[in-house]
């Protein structure tokens, strides 16, 4: 069996024939449509789109990869004022991240109007609450005919995944959430966002969710880069719909050791200037303290959230430690530098000699631990 890439048989040029035989592989008569075309010879990933209709509007969602027998799926949903690949293309597409995610098949969802070149919703629409997209996914996970997932969430969608995981508790195998804050507004917080509406705009509110007040006055070329995707955005009518339906967000009512908790081992996430720090630190002591890891990094570097995700999926037994990086290795160290948030040293080191040793998918599905890196 030969394949045309390596050895193209040169038939004697004829104006009425190709100059090249059909391609026995992929069957294709055109050398630039050929699987071996040098052009397309680059890994290919797999990437579909697909839209289903759901009893509260119909969503779409993009698969990455193939699915894998006896491996969840790993599901992510993004925060307000982003879509699926501006919210996760920096984290899947970093270098560390293909050893993991090679190994999953992935779905990223897209709330509603958020998906590229999604039309305006007209005019008094109504935009599903965070429950109603929540209940969407059912009918995302039926179509792919897929059983469980590990959910990937921010901010928004890091609420979304935990209802969903709340409803669904079976078929959620795990949570990575970042920048989650389970509470509804309170009376003070609608004060305070009656006043910011005054005299900001939906972008400047929803950069304000997204980043630090720290980070916007230094405005880096990042925020920049956000300000103008969002400011620009020509769905901005959709996502200030979004928006609305996160401020009015129930409470997830979490209770620590009560029947309202997540029962799959959770990674809670939080910049150590995020806006949402007190809220994930809250959640945090409102879970399952042998299920939840407590991360706090000091900027959401990738490397970093990557190398976490490891060693999450390495106690969910899903990473044999041979896929850990010498890289990632030496860089456990700094993953263990700094106290625990109950001053208790002693369980962060123990994240470390277990992951340098290599048995950290034999221990806790999780631990209580602040990390800042
Ligand atoms: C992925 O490989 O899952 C991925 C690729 C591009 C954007 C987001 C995710």
């Amino acid at each position: 069996m030969w394949g045309c890439g390596d050895n193209f048989p040169v038939l004697f040029p004829h104006p009425a024939r190709p100059s090249w035989r059909s391609c026995r592989r992929c069957r294709s008569q055109r050398r630039s449509h050929c699987c071996q075309d040098r052009r397309l010879r680059r890994p290919r990933l797999l990437e579909t789109t697909h839209s289903v209709e759901t009893p509260y509007g119909s969503v779409t969602f993009t698969v990455y990869g193939t699915p894998k027998p006896k491996r969840p799926a790993i599901l992510t949903y993004h925060d307000v004022g982003l879509n699926y690949k501006s919210c996760f293309q920096p984290l899947f597409q970093f270098g560390d991240m293909q050893e993991i995610i090679q190994n999953f098949v992935r779905v990223h969802v897209d709330a509603p109007g958020m998906e590229e070149g999604a039309p305006v919703f007209p005019l008094g629409y109504q935009y599903p609450s965070l429950d109603q997209l929540a209940d969407m996914i059912p009918c995302v996970l039926q179509y792919l005919n897929f059983s469980t997932i590990i959910g990937v969430g921010v901010g928004a969608g890091a609420y979304i995944l935990s209802r969903y995981a709340l409803n669904h508790p079976d078929t959620v195998e795990g949570l990575v959430l970042i920048n989650i804050d389970p509470n509804a507004k309170g009376w003070m917080d609608w004060a305070a966002h009656k006043l910011t509406g005054l005299t900001s705009s939906i972008p400047e509110m929803i950069l304000g969710h997204l980043f630090s007040q720290e980070e916007l006055s230094g405005n880096s070329e990042l925020i920049q880069k956000y300000r103008n995707i969002i400011t620009h955005a020509p769905n901005l009518d959709n996502i200030e719909l979004y928006w609305n339906s996160y401020n009015n967000r129930r409470d997830l009512n979490f209770e620590r050791g009560g029947d309202i908790t997540l029962k799959c081992p959770v990674m809670l996430v939080v910049g150590d200037q995020a806006p949402h720090e007190d809220a994930v630190v809250e959640c945090n002591s409102k879970l399952d303290p042998t299920q939840t890891s407590f991360l706090k990094v000091s900027n959401l570097l990738q490397g970093k959230l990557t190398e976490a995700f490891k060693y999450f999926l390495q106690g969910m037994g899903y990473m044999a430690s041979s896929c850990m990086t010498r890289l990632s290795r030496s860089r456990t160290a700094s993953l263990t530098s700094a106290a625990s948030i109950d001053g208790n040293r002693s369980r962060s080191r123990t994240l470390s000699q277990s992951s340098e040793s290599g048995t950290l998918s034999s221990g806790p599905p999780g631990h209580t631990m602040e990390v800042s890196c």
